[in-house]
């Protein structure tokens, strides 16, 4: 029998009672005066308590003999490295660190900005900052230069911590030429740089202006340089992380310290069913939310073992790299996204590879990120036998909105979703007109205010465009984006997006943001970028653009050029790879672009002629200009 109904009513019946419960499996310095507030118009949590977010990661767990314990496991297959960090080793790294960025200047409410690759030293250095107070904001290693310059002018980082490559398949990818550039690029200039020299490839560095992070930690060591915890208001920010919004201006998610930490620690029992000193495993990355929840914050909140994997699902060497890190680390719940699964599923669909490894540890394997679809979800199952758990939630939220809590006792699986609302979340299905909704019928999904702790108070320096972005649509809620419905038995179904954002493996995207950057090219004139089906990716951007008259260069050169800078300004990650060029683009009379149509045909979804369409005859050119690029429509 699943406890979760009851959990759920209590929660709703006493929303601070249940709040400040769960807050006792935190160690405060000085306790709250309030559970919930609110505080210039914002929802705030814990209000007046003092804490610290690394000290809860880490040295607590030392002081309370878990010091000898394995607290992070980096496995990567890609490079061959392989390292153990105990809780002892990984506070040791953490506060030498923390006093390097001291010693640079750094103090609590300052900015560090993180353009990290999956190395140890990514989540030594946000703990770092957790520890001092300062604030980070992890860029992905995906995103180019134009993506860092813009959250650089957002945040103002005193300093920018990075390394000199990542590693891809095939490819090394130096880092610091494009945080050279990002710099160069932006309007604000940080004091300096910490540069994490890896052996794949070095990086040139600048004297006085990047210092190489391995010779300022052991100046530190050699001073016994060591930072203590700084204490900080459970409100102030622990992080910013950026994510895509409608336009190409990043929305800077701001991250609170209390709160946070009481949902993470909550979830790790209550929504994964994970005990202290188990294995978890997130397959993600530490530029994404994912990657800040559940790589490095709710697992360590929680005692767990962590494991930071730098490599694919497929391809470093093969499929079967997940389940060789689940047998040799024990890895007792694993959490990616669809995508990886369909990669692991189109290279092994037999599941060989499963079977040469012991998986006896694993119980559950969760998926988010994306729409998980049946097809994948039921195969997993049957590949793996043990529970498959959707859960949806989004960069704002920082953990699950819908789950089915494995802590609580699962509820009976519906394919194709993510189950029911966790507590702290009031979901409602809202009608164009603010109305409910009934039950089965799809509206936009929104949050009743206020969100539970850990869900952003506000976007950075920007309180107008954090209400005018999710709340002032449905005054008194907060809108996901997403839209879906809830079945009769209170079963959460997603089903779309209600703006331009788009989900390419699992990643978050702006079709605006590409867009913006396709019309620097000098030929074009305007253009549409849609997000189309795609069987492994789940969407792919495609772009259609139309030249300045005048232009008669061959097409071809153009669409190149096009793909190549979104490459440039945006990066590898928006897997940006078709761009044609037509005549004219699908709009209404009133000058919208028509993306949804051209997305529905060339998805072989059902669409009707929109009445307000300026000439029909233009979807006939695009799906002529799809058919030519190879697309079947
Ligand atoms: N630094 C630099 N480049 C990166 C990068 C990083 N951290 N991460 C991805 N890229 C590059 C890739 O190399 C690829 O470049 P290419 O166009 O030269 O091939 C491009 O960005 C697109 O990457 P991706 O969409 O990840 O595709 P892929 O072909 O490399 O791999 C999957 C496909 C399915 C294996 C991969 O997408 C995957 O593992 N997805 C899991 C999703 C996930 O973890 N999501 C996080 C949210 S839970
Ligand atoms: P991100 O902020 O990058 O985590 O992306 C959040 C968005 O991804 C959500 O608003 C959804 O559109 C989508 N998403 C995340 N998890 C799921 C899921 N389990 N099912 C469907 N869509 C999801």
């Amino acid at each position: 029998m699943s406890r979760y109904h009851e959990i759920y009513e209590r929660w709703k019946a006493d929303s601070e009672g249940f709040w400040a419960e769960a807050a006792s499996e935190i160690d405060w310095f000085r306790k709250w005066d309030r559970v919930y507030a609110e505080v210039d118009g914002l929802d705030r949590w814990f209000v007046g308590a003092e804490c610290n977010t690394c000290y809860n990661c880490l040295d607590r767990h030392v002081e309370r003999d878990r010091g000898g314990q394995p607290a992070l496991i980096y496995d990567s297959p890609i490079t061959g490295a392989e390292r153990t960090y105990s809780y002892d080793e990984l506070l040791e790294e953490v506060a030498t660190f923390a006093a390097v960025l001291q010693q640079r200047g750094v103090a609590k409410g300052d900015r560090v900005i993180l353009y990290m690759p999956m190395v140890p030293e990514a989540v030594i250095a946000m703990l770092a900052c957790a520890r001092i107070g300062a604030i980070h904001s992890v860029v992905f290693g995906g995103f180019a230069a134009h993506e860092l310059a813009t959250r650089i002018n957002d945040a103002k980082p005193r300093l920018i911590v990075s390394a000199s490559c990542g590693v891809e398949p095939g490819r090394i990818v130096a880092y610091k030429p494009l945080l050279d550039r990002a710099i160069d690029q932006s309007d604000f200039k940080p004091e300096g740089t910490i540069v994490l020299q890896r052996e794949q490839e070095a990086a040139t560095l600048k004297p006085g202006y990047d210092h190489d992070w391995a010779e300022l930690m052991s100046k530190a060591r050699n001073e016994e340089l060591k930072a203590d915890c700084v204490p900080v208001l459970a409100t102030d920010p622990l992080y910013i992380l950026y994510t895509s919004g409608t336009t190409g201006v990043p929305k800077g998610v701001v991250r609170d310290n209390g709160g946070h930490m009481v949902a993470l620690k909550w979830s790790m029992d209550a929504v994964y069913g994970v005990d202290p000193g188990e294995v978890f495993w997130a397959a993600s990355d530490v530029g994404w939310v994912v990657g800040h929840s559940y790589i490095v914050y709710a697992p360590l909140l929680h005692g767990c073992t962590t494991i930071l994997f730098e490599g694919k699902p497929v391809g470093t060497p093969d499929a079967g790299v997940f389940w060789r890190v689940i047998s040799e680390h024990g890895v007792a719940a694993l959490f990616t996204a669809p995508t990886a699964f369909r990669a692991i599923k189109k290279e092994d669909p037999g599941g060989k590879f499963i079977e040469r490894y012991d998986l006896t540890q694993f119980r559950t394997l969760f998926l988010a990120g994306e729409r998980a679809d049946p097809d994948t979800v039921k195969w997993a199952e049957e590949m793996l036998s043990v529970p498959v758990i959707d859960h949806w939630w989004q960069t704002e939220t920082a953990w699950a909105i819908a789950a089915n809590p494995v802590g609580l006792g699962t509820l009976p699986v519906k394919y194709g979703s993510p189950t029911v609302p966790m507590p702290g979340y009031d979901v409602r299905i809202l009608g164009p007109d603010g109305k409910e909704m009934p039950r089965g019928e799809l509206g936009a999904i929104c949050i009743a205010l206020p969100l539970p702790p850990a869900c952003l108070p506000t976007l950075w320096q920007n309180d107008e465009r954090f209400r005018e972005s999710y709340l002032a649509a449905y005054p008194g809620y907060y809108q996901t984006g997403d839209a879906g419905y809830m079945d009769e038995d209170g079963y959460v179904f997603i089903m779309s997006r209600t703006d331009d954002i788009i989900n390419v493996a699992g990643h978050r995207l702006s079709t605006g943001a590409m867009e913006e950057a396709i019309a620097n090219h000098r030929d074009v004139a305007e253009c549409a970028v849609v997000g189309i089906a795609d069987q492994l990716k789940g969407q792919v951007p495609v772009g259609f653009v139309v030249l300045k008259s005048g232009v008669n260069r061959p097409t071809e050169e153009v669409e190149s050029e096009v793909v190549g800078l979104v490459r440039d300004e945006i990066g590898p990650v928006a897997a940006f790879k078709s761009a044609m060029v037509v005549d004219r683009l699908p709009k209404t009379r009133s000058g919208k672009i028509l993306r949804g149509t051209i997305r529905k045909m060339a998805d072989h979804e059902e669409w009707s002629m929109p009445a307000t369409i300026d000439d029909p005859a233009i979807l006939d050119e695009i799906a002529a200009a799809m058919k030519k690029h190879g697309f079947s429509i």
